[in-house]
């Protein structure tokens, strides 16, 4: 056993969006085999591609219609294998994204729902129910769905199906048997085929409260990993995980399980990483805690103390393709950007796996200014345009060349590349000394050279206040200025890497930096 999950960088490609090998604007898994020599070089260790099954793309693939397939527009089965082989090659492991909440409204079960009078075994697979109101004209109950609106939608015999997302996504029944079978099936069908594991979607949502309560409250998508709602984080949940822990185990390798779950408090999230349960489970409390000294530490603090509970380790994640990148959440310009390369490093220096989006590496922004019509994400039609959705933290990678799609793609980008990115390029990064790219690879590197980087304990240094420094082992220490003024601080140690361009280390850290500090030992280089 290595427990390799235990810290491993795990990059997140979102496939739509990475390479697109065959010229339809569109990221498939063929381009992302010809671009794994820059997961190679950025020194990740495994890689995480986001849905490419069938699927009629009404939320960007996480509607799936044939879960043992691979979409047209993203390649064929034999790609599948091609990408997993070359990226084993590589020494990349490699984990698929399942979507077991719900699937799309074309998915054959979906289909057969429908067909199907109330009643019938086949609406039992989704969750099917009468209206209230004299003549079932209205919604079962008060659920909304995550992307605005009632989470109920009719059908035209009456009846409504629940859809916690989108209508196309109707929710399916996990209290039925043949789901649970079928779904251990779909993910025999990938471990079989040899990938490393799963990242679990709404790995929180499968089992509801059974009597469907009410919730009682007017706005209920506030609560999403802050409140108990009857709908996400039921007890009952971690059974499946039990499950399918014995199903990943008795394959060979370390097969593993990430969930995508929002628990109300981090203890509850624990629960998903019991030693019997799942591997990891994403830790978006760092994504959410403000640019500050004392939330920071909070975060740390509490999310080591919950995992540490229960043997397991947590995973630092500070962007995906549903939230706003972190260079536009930390205040955007050179400020957001100074933030964001100084959190990498903070996250990099910490016990536990940490979690790349793609263009991470690169200091992307948001893309704030797409044009309506190419917008695609269902929360920007769902919300009437006032709500922008997650286009925006999706736009293709910029790889090479003056002018969009900067090597992308040889046609059209499904969605537009800025002009301004042309600085942004891994051609251009590559070649700059300071760049985001360079500071990213230099720390992946260190890390893996540290052995007091990575799974282990953290001991917190005085620092003045603003600052916030911990040690890993006797001779690494991490720091990092959240205020926005120099601060001199007297720390051991030479310069191992630090997050702005500035090169040397006199003592003083400046704000929005993070600076590692300590000695490498001729072994371990
Ligand atoms: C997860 C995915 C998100 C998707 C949703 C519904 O939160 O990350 O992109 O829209 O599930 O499947």
């Amino acid at each position: 056993m290595t427990n390799w999950w235990r810290d491993a960088v795990v990059y997140q490609v979102y496939v739509r969006s990475f390479a697109d090998g065959d010229g339809d604007g569109i990221g498939d898994l063929a381009g992302i085999r010809e671009r794994l020599p820059h997961l190679v070089s950025l020194g990740v260790d495994a890689v995480w591609l986001t849905p490419f099954y069938p699927s009629p793309m009404a939320d960007g693939g996480y509607d799936v219609a044939d879960y043992r397939d691979v979409d047209p527009t993203f390649g064929t089965l034999a790609d599948f294998d091609a990408l997993l082989a070359r990226a084993h090659e590589l020494g990349l492991r490699v984990l698929v994204d399942v979507v077991p909440n719900h699937t799309s409204d074309q998915h054959e079960w979906f289909a057969a729902a429908l067909a199907a009078a109330p009643g019938d075994p086949a609406r039992d697979r989704y969750l099917f129910r009468d209206g209230r109101g004299e003549r079932g004209e209205l919604p079962p109950n008060d659920w909304e769905s995550v992307f605005g609106g009632p989470a109920w939608t009719r059908v035209a015999d009456g009846q409504w199906y629940l859809h916690l997302f989108d209508p196309r996504q109707p929710d399916l029944n996990w209290r039925n048997p043949q789901v649970r079978a079928d779904f251990r099936e779909v993910l025999a069908f990938w471990l079989d085929r040899g990938v490393d594991g799963f990242r679990i979607d709404v790995a929180h949502g499968m089992i509801k409260h059974p009597e469907l309560p009410d919730t009682g409250l007017d706005e209920q998508i506030s609560l999403l990993g802050h409140g108990e709602l009857p709908y996400f984080d039921q007890d009952e949940v971690h059974e499946i995980y039990r499950d399918w822990r014995q199903l990943f185990d008795s394959y060979r390798g370390e097969r593993i399980g990430v969930a995508e779950a929002w628990a109300s408090t981090s203890e509850r999230l624990a629960r998903y990483v019991r030693p019997d349960e799942l591997h990891q489970a994403f830790n978006f409390a760092l994504l959410e805690a403000p640019w500050s000294a004392p939330d920071f530490r909070r975060v740390v603090v509490e999310s080591l103390a919950t995992t540490a509970e229960v043997g397991a380790t947590t995973t630092w994640v500070l962007g995906n393709h549903d939230v706003q990148r972190p260079v536009t959440r930390y205040g955007d310009g050179d400020l957001g950007s100074r933030r964001a390369r100084a959190a990498a490093l903070f996250s990099f220096a910490l016990p536990g796996s940490v979690y790349v989006y793609q263009g991470e590496e690169l200091g992307l922004p948001e893309v704030l200014d797409l044009p309506d019509d190419v917008r695609q994400d269902p929360i920007w039609t769902r919300s009437g345009g006032t709500d922008p959705g997650r286009d925006g933290c999706r736009v293709p990678m910029p790889w090479s060349g003056d002018a969009p799609p900067f090597g992308f793609s040889s046609g059209e980008s499904w969605l537009p590349l800025p002009e301004e990115w042309k600085t942004a390029t891994v051609a251009e990064q590559e070649s700059s000394g300071d760049s985001v790219l360079r500071t990213y690879r230099d720390a992946l590197a260190l890390r893996r050279a540290i052995p007091a980087l990575g799974d282990g304990e953290l001991e917190w240094v005085d620092t003045p206040e603003g600052v916030l420094a911990f040690r890993r082992g006797p001779d690494f220490v991490c720091a990092t200025n959240f205020g926005t003024e120099p601060v001199a601080l007297e720390l051991p140690g030479e310069l191992l890497c630090r997050s702005d361009a500035a090169t040397g280390w006199n003592g003083v850290l400046p704000g929005s930096t993070a600076v590692w500090l300590g000695k490498i030992h001729e072994e371990s280089a």
